[in-house]
């Protein structure tokens, strides 16, 4: 009986040396609005995200605070639950890596299952080591003498370590990506990740000397005193959440592998080769698919806290709400490129779209439908009220003209959504609705239904009843991206029988104008 297919989606595990910025949110967001897509279609959807509170960085960030690490991380870590529970991040589980109970025994199974395939040995190594990063690079990467992306001088480690055998899976990762059974989207970062692999892949220091980290995960079992690297640990989160490595491994059994992995292109590398080599070396099976999301730029640089550029997303939420946050997020930034956040910008959209847009045709309609017909709107198959306007084009190039509203929608609008969705292009799947708002209020234009209620009641109700069947589709397909406008449209709009809509009317506009003059 249960064929029910599954998603399981991940976000990164984030940093809790400061508080969540715009790009964080924008990770989550893109995989909340994924999740909740996949929910609706009907699949059985598993949302994972959490918070990374190892690693030297942190333990440094929490002593200039004069606190202890956990104490620092329950602090940051609490205000990402806090901006997800503002956001409505629908999240099923959120991970943290200092979670001795939840991460640790996976972590060190997954060790300990490397260790078991020869894929760990000890050597002396000296590299740069860039804390920022968390990660050795080479002297190739400077950009005089620092790191580039965070402007630091890296320290000179020498020491001896664990390795991984990473060099060993170099062949097979790279086959796996380019027949796409590890899928990398866009297919731009697919062909640099084989361009880097190309370029040569050296096994990858997996630990560090307890007296250097500190804080972070023993190596299980081990002679030497060393801490798991934090890298290694963190990616083994998305099977330790699941009950990997413990007894109770329900989950595991019913979600892995992860049907998509977001990530920043920033962390692709770790994701799409190093991550595939840890499991390949485990025997487990692999992720299916990993978008690596562009960065968001503000004042034209990468939003960083080292950089000083960030914006923090509960001051647009608590000033515009969630779902016009989410829109801009959505809408504005493409999933597969580096996008602006600005508040020009930011306002800009919103009036255009989202107070006029989306607000102002469902408060209109809203509205005619409550003046003329007490709200109950009855469709009148006895009159023709097809589309009359051609202003958007479609994928495949189909002419809407003559076509009736739920035609159009069932068989143009509805499948050109999905193909969006299905393909993780949510900006397109969000273009795609408001192209359904556009024709909706050409539609208006076109008929004139609030003249031709004097002099034909009949077709003016039909046209009304089109309108609402307009609607009523918006908000199914806006739930994913705007599920608190979704859920206010569909408490006033109720469809009782086919040919009947019952409106309600809306307390206050979906989305006030933002007054520029004002600000
Ligand atoms: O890398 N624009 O954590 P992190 C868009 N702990 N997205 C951004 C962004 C920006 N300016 N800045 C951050 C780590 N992000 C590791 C991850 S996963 C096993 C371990 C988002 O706190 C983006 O998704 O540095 C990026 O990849 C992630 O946050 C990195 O978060
Ligand atoms: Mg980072």
């Amino acid at each position: 009986m249960d064929t029910k297919k599954t998603f399981y989606i991940t976000t990164p595990i984030y940093y809790t040396n400061n508080s969540p910025h715009v790009g964080h949110a924008y990770a989550s967001t893109v995989a909340d609005i994924l999740a909740r897509y996949h929910r609706e279609i009907g699949n059985d959807t598993f949302f994972l995200t959490g918070t990374a509170d190892h690693g030297d960085k942190i333990r440094r960030a929490a002593e200039a605070a004069n606190m202890n690490p956990q104490a620092f991380t329950d602090i940051n870590s609490n205000k990402f639950k806090d901006l997800y529970e503002k956001l409505n991040i629908s999240y099923d589980d959120f991970i943290r890596n200092s979670d001795k109970e939840k991460h640790w025994p996976g972590a060190q199974a997954l060790w300990r299952a490397m260790e078991r395939s020869e894929d760990i040995y000890w050597k002396a190594y000296e590299g740069l080591y860039c804390v920022g990063c968390e990660k050795f690079i080479t002297e190739k990467d400077l950009v005089d003498g620092k790191c580039p992306d965070h402007d630091k001088v890296p320290e000179i480690v020498k020491e001896e370590n664990y390795f991984f055998k990473l060099s060993k899976y170099a062949e097979k990762v790279r086959a796996l990506i380019e027949k796409d059974e590890i899928r990398i989207l866009p297919a731009s970062r697919k062909a640099e990740l084989l361009a880097f692999i190309d370029s040569g892949l050296k096994d990858v220091s997996f630990s560090r000397p307890e007296n250097a980290i500190l804080w972070g995960i023993p190596v299980p079992e081990d002679e030497h005193d060393q801490m798991m690297y934090v890298w290694c640990e963190e990616l083994s989160n998305y099977i330790s959440a699941l009950g990997y490595g413990k007894k109770d491994h329900n989950l595991f059994d019913t979600y892995w592998p992860t049907d998509l992995h977001v990530v920043g292109k920033d962390i692709l590398r770790f994701h799409a080769i190093v991550w595939p080599a840890m499991l390949l070396s485990a025997g487990l099976p692999l992720p299916k698919t990993i978008l690596a999301h562009g960065m968001i730029i503000s004042g034209g640089k990468k939003m960083s806290k080292t950089i000083g550029n960030v914006i923090d997303p509960n001051e647009y939420i608590d000033l515009y709400g969630a779902d016009a946050f989410r829109y801009y997020l959505a809408r504005e930034i493409s999933p597969f490129e580096d996008g602006d956040f600005s508040e020009e910008k930011f306002i800009e959209t919103y009036n255009a779209n989202l107070a006029n847009g989306l607000g102002n045709l469902v408060s209109r309609v809203f509205k005619m439908a409550q003046q003329y017909f007490d709200g109950e709107v009855t469709r009148k198959l006895s009159v023709d009220v097809p589309l009359q306007v051609h202003r958007e084009t479609f994928t495949g190039g189909e002419d809407i003209e003559g076509y009736s509203i739920p035609y159009m929608v069932e068989n143009i609008i509805i499948p050109e959504y999905k193909e969006k969705m299905d393909t993780m292009n949510i900006q397109q799947a969000a273009d795609v609705v408001w192209k359904l708002i556009g024709i909706l209020d050409g539609y208006i234009t076109h008929y004139e239904p609030f003249k031709l209620i004097k002099e034909d009641k009949e077709k003016t109700e039909n046209i009304l009843w089109n309108l609402l069947f307009g609607i009523e589709t918006v908000a199914k397909l806006i739930k994913p991206i705007l599920p608190e406008t979704a859920e206010k449209i569909e408490e006033e709009l109720k469809q009782n029988s086919k040919d009947l809509f019952e409106v309600g009317s809306l307390e206050m506009p979906l989305f006030a104008r933002i007054d520029t003059n004002k600000k």
